[in-house]
């Protein structure tokens, strides 16, 4: 068994993907299920943390004990991982966030006509994880661990440490996507940057597995 070593800790987990409304009844949306983050949330509970899940569209279900909020889009997520992160130790985004949302929301249906469609036009979403990072080097307020995702398909290690910097974040776990890994499966493979330049590799395994190691690496930064 692993030590309950995050006994009187509290950690924020983001999970699923976020869905950004064109109208009532469609959205722009990715292939995220919530496997990694509902894996992060259960094995956080196992070592002793308080769990506050942040979930977007995550249909399965989630670990008993774990405080959970379900949001829709980008910015209910947002306002969610703010508000749970006042007081927490850690937090790690797991979710996949859409980075664009549709610039209007078209209150009815939008219906086919048999003029040319109109394009859908996109703003930017605000960026979570960003936004956790500025928030702490200005303030000092949040969590003393900051862990995002990153999905790479190319130059993994330089890409995911520009990320990395860019975010402000304290580890980035980067996925290796594609060939059976990562979405939708219970398998995941990832490198795990962290702000002083180490790289740990984990291995092809369980998503629960992956989690564990994140725990160890955010356990040993925990002030
Ligand atoms: O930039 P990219 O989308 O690859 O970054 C992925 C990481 O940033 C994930 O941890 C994701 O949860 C987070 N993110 C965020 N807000 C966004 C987009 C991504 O917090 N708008």
């Amino acid at each position: 068994g692993r030590p309950r070593d995050l006994a009187g800790r509290h950690v924020v987990v983001s999970a699923g993907g976020t869905r950004e409304a064109i109208d009532p009844v469609r959205f722009i949306g990715n292939r995220s299920s919530g496997l990694q983050g509902l894996a992060l949330a259960r094995t956080a509970l196992v070592r002793g943390a308080g769990v506050t899940l942040v979930a977007a569209n995550v249909t399965l279900p989630a670990p008993a004990g774990a405080e959970v909020i379900a949001v829709e889009s980008a910015r209910e997520m947002r306002e969610a991982v703010l508000s749970a992160c006042r007081d927490a130790d850690a937090v790690v985004m797991a979710a996949a966030v859409a980075d664009f949302r549709p610039a209007e929301y078209h209150d009815n249906k939008i219906k086919k006509t048999s003029a040319e469609p109109d394009p859908i036009r996109l703003v930017e979403n605000p960026d979570i994880l960003a936004e956790l990072g500025r928030r702490r080097a200005s303030s000092g307020e949040g969590p003393a661990v900051i862990v995002g995702f990153a999905a790479e398909t190319d130059d993994v290690l330089a890409n995911g440490h520009a990320k990395l910097k860019r975010k402000g974040c304290d580890l980035l776990v980067v996925n290796q996507v594609g060939a059976g890994l990562a979405f939708g499966t219970p398998d995941n493979a990832a490198v795990v940057l962290s702000a002083d330049g180490d790289a740990v590799d984990v291995p092809r395994g369980p998503k629960e597995d992956l989690a564990h190691r994140v725990w160890d690496l955010v356990a040993a930064r925990l002030p």
